[in-house]
């Protein structure tokens, strides 16, 4: 297990509440990149979910899409454990089968129809690897195939991002945190994330083989991108 491997997989322990705590609108993210992606992806498509997690993405998207097959890519196998778990008690297991790694490392040879990044790529550095993130997803899709991008952004050297983060910090605090709480955790959250401006994520996701890129969901830091393969 690397570095990276292993931090992520320590954190599967507590996530589904820990996530909640740190985006108290946590709840609409899924629906919402599933009301983004119904009307584009077909009614019997392949889904690649990259950083599938606890499974949010596919327990949400299985409910609601009866046809739809997914394929769950993350490097924490805790973290799969969890999402494999509910995933069978949902009833979905028949249509959901997960690979334990990075996209980079996924066999070649199926393309899917639509693809997920939810709350993963603000971990990865603007050193390259982001894009070439990006790049591995674009690989493995069909031309004109959708990817649904949620991430964490902004600048936090100006006013703009400063007042935000103000914000998302008070709405844990009416959530129910206290502020040492919130502090606390948003202090080491913040220490994991390569925040970059919505342009650059933008930027990434044209030079990466993507276009028609459009924002469609801002709660203060975390952003939602529609992108298309090219
Ligand atoms: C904050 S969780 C989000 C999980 C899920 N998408 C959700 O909405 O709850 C981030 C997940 O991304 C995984 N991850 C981190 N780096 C990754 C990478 N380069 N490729 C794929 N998954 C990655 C982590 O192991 C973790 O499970």
């Amino acid at each position: 297990m690397d570095f990276q491997e292993e931090k992520y997989a320590k954190g599967a322990t507590g996530y589904d509440q820990r996530i909640r705590n740190t985006f108290p609108f946590y709840e609409t993210i899924h629906p919402t990149m599933n009301a983004m992606l119904r009307g584009l992806v077909r009614s019997d498509g392949q889904l690649l979910i990259v950083g599938a997690g606890t499974g949010a993405e596919i327990l949400e998207f299985g409910k609601t899409n009866p046809d739809w097959r997914f394929l769950g890519v993350d490097p924490a196998q805790p973290m799969l454990d969890l999402a494999k778990e509910k995933i069978e008690a949902a009833g979905l297991s028949e249509r959901a089968s997960f690979f334990k790694g990075y996209v980079d490392d996924l066999p070649t040879g199926t393309l899917y129809d639509g693809a997920t990044l939810g709350m993963v790529m603000h971990f990865v550095a603007d050193d390259g690897a982001k894009l070439k993130l990006l790049r591995a997803i674009a690989s493995h899709l069909n031309p004109g195939a959708p990817l649904v991008l949620m991430d964490a952004y902004g600048d936090l050297t100006t006013p703009e991002s400063q007042l935000l983060l103000a914000a998302w910090k008070h709405q844990q605090n009416l959530a129910g945190l206290k502020w040492e709480q919130v502090e606390s955790g948003m202090k080491e959250r913040m220490q994991g994330i390569h925040f970059v401006s919505g342009t650059r994520i933008e930027q990434l996701l044209a030079e990466a083989g993507f276009h028609r890129v459009q924002r469609f969901f801002q709660i203060f830091m975390l952003g939602g991108w529609i992108a298309f393969r090219a």
